[in-house]
């Protein structure tokens, strides 16, 4: 299995120029804050009906939409843990939807894949153990997919990221 390029960038999810942006989804796949608030607002009103039809999604696992109007053409909406202290398999639930996630990629033939810090806003992972999770996943991510980006909200973030990358030797 090739692995793919590690790329962390500080940005905005919905600008990313891949093949698919993941969205940091609830079950319902329904708008929310965040992330979800940013990608339902750039992608226009087709993404609401579409969610409905390949909704609801459980935790650790994915769904996929078309981009409507972001440069990506596919979203992976993917559903992380609500935090609860880390002792309600939280760490296997948020391994379970980055797999689900690159995996969905991969079937629709995605090649680049954006990834916010799944979890880590509302839902109140700690950002370091979620960071190694994500960065592991992508490090073993199925055959396809050239350039996993991790897309950071700020610098702090972005450094955090920068760490976990270089851990992996990546
Ligand atoms: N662009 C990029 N990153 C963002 C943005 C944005 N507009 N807003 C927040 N972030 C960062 C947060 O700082 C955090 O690091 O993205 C990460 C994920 O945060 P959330 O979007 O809050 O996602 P999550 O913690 O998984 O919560 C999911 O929030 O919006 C709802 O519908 C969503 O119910 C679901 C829950």
């Amino acid at each position: 299995m090739a692995r793919p390029n590690l790329v962390v960038v500080e940005g905005d999810i919905t600008r990313q120029p891949v093949d698919a942006v993941v969205n940091a989804a609830n079950e319902g796949l329904r708008a929310g804050g965040g992330v979800c608030g940013a990608i339902f607002g750039a992608a226009g009103p087709g993404l609401a009906e579409a969610c409905a039809a390949v909704g609801p999604c459980p935790t650790g696992e994915a769904r996929t939409t078309p981009g409507f109007a972001l440069p990506a053409r596919w979203i992976v909406h993917a559903v992380g843990p609500i935090w609860q202290g880390g002792t309600a398999g939280e760490p296997a639930l948020l391994a379970a939807a980055y797999r689900s996630a690159l995996e969905e990629a991969a079937a629709v033939g995605a090649r680049s894949i954006a990834f916010p810090a799944i979890s880590t806003g509302i839902y109140g992972y700690p950002l370091a153990p979620a960071t190694e999770i994500a960065v592991a996943a992508a490090a073993d991510a199925p055959d396809g997919l050239d350039e996993v980006r991790f897309v950071c909200f700020d610098a702090a973030v972005a450094a955090v990221y920068r760490e976990a990358v270089a851990a992996v030797g990546a």
